[in-house]
């Protein structure tokens, strides 16, 4: 039996989901036809986009269905961006922080090295919090030169959340928009994208048990933006392409149950979650508990063990059946340290050394004691091999 406690990097596929993705799979028809199976095929959709903007509290004209997470970003981000430098050539700079996902690193960092973007990089504390003080700072003298803000709202390695209310409250006076990858957080914490004041949001279907391939850009009304994909002029002239109704119907699905779900999931995950915390802490003097003292999601827990090689420990609670990540799931199987952790100040030891189990639904306590079971005897086979190597 496999104990997956790797929740971060996908979920799994919801029974009443896959029910409800290959119901809709059956129906012909391209939602953009006028005739009456098309219109049919529009309902679904429509329905979808409908129940996708109850789960996350916007309007539904302000639902993008993209291809996943990262299509997402890239839109919101060069999106916005290209937006802002069309409107006035003088606003390059992209504020955000080295501790982003690679789905937005990427993008920034392609704008910056073929459109003349300027990236201000935040401050980050030992804890992985960005500086608030440092970013009030430079808007205050500098606020005519920025483009965008772009800053994800939980941190998928370390599970540490923005204040994401406290940024936009710096931001929108100015005028400025700001952008946020919520992949990792929307059906974990409480997200209310109204309330928020974000000009856009990116999410992704597979991280709450929905398909893989299936993500939605939530688009403030007032946001303009300049698309990154051109053709048909779908969604909003924002995403061309044929509309996946099957796939955005079991998207809105598996949102509207993680919404529902939360509150309890987040009690019940937060107790499994410190029992494995103290579990992990009780075993080994080498663990230091990633991001303790901030403010973090309910289902993540990140260690670090100096002196260990991630990888090795990967690989040996895989053997005893369990599987955990070093990190980002993109970025597995890319040997090198976490730049999440170089850049809250670890030692490429530490940032080496590292461990993430995420929980989930179907994440029992008998899991997290299969795990624990588990850990003495890889982190001793990480540390020989460590002397030997
Ligand atoms: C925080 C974060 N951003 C972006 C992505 C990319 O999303 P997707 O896999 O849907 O492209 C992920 C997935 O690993 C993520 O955790």
């Amino acid at each position: 039996m496999t104990v997956y406690l790797d929740y971060a990097a996908t979920a799994p596929l919801r029974k009443e989901v896959l029910d409800c993705y290959v119901e809709h799979l059956q129906t012909l028809g391209n939602p953009s036809s006028v005739h009456s199976s098309g219109q049919l095929v529009r309902r679904t959709l429509e329905e979808a986009r409908e129940s996708l903007a109850k789960s996350i509290d916007c309007n539904r004209s302000e639902v993008i269905f993209t291809s996943g997470g990262t299509e997402s970003e890239n839109l919101g981000i060069k999106g916005l961006y290209w937006q802002r430098v069309g409107e006035d050539a003088n606003r390059k700079v992209i504020i955000s922080a080295a501790t982003e996902h690679h789905g937005s690193l990427d993008p920034m960092e392609w704008l910056e090295k073929h459109d003349g973007a300027e990236i201000l990089w935040l401050p980050i504390d030992y804890q992985g919090v960005i500086d608030y003080k440092f970013l009030e700072e430079y808007l205050k003298e500098n606020y005519n030169k920025v483009a965008l803000i772009n800053l994800m709202w939980g941190n998928n390695e370390t599970g540490v959340i923005t204040d994401i209310e406290k940024v936009v409250a710096l931001a929108k006076p100015l005028g400025i928009p700001v952008h946020s990858d919520a992949i990792a957080t929307f059906g974990h914490i409480p997200i209310s994208f109204a309330n928020s004041g974000l000009s856009a949001m990116s999410i992704s279907a597979h991280k709450i048990g929905g398909p893989v391939g299936a993500g939605a850009l939530i688009v403030s009304r007032a946001t303009k933006l300049v698309s990154i994909i051109h053709g048909g002029g779908q969604e909003r002239g924002m995403r061309s392409g044929t509309m996946n109704a099957p796939v955005a119907k079991a998207f809105a699905l598996a949102a509207d149950l993680a919404v529902k779900e939360l509150e309890a999931e987040a009690k019940r995950l937060n107790v499994l979650r410190d029992k494995l915390v103290r579990g992990v802490l009780a075993i080994s003097p080498l663990a230091n508990h990633t991001s303790a003292e901030a403010l973090r999601m309910p289902h993540n827990a990140h260690f670090t063990f100096e002196g260990c090689s991630g990888d090795s420990l990967l690989f040996l609670l895989d053997q005893q059946g369990v599987c955990v990540s070093v990190g980002s799931a993109c970025q597995a199987g890319v040997n090198g340290p976490s730049h999440v952790l170089l850049a809250m100040g670890r030692n490429e030891r530490e940032a080496n050394g590292c461990l993430r189990m995420t929980l989930g639904r179907e994440t029992t306590d008998a899991d997290v004691d299969v795990f624990l079971e588990a850990l003495p005897k890889a982190l001793d086979g990480a540390l020989r091999a460590g002397l030997t190597s």
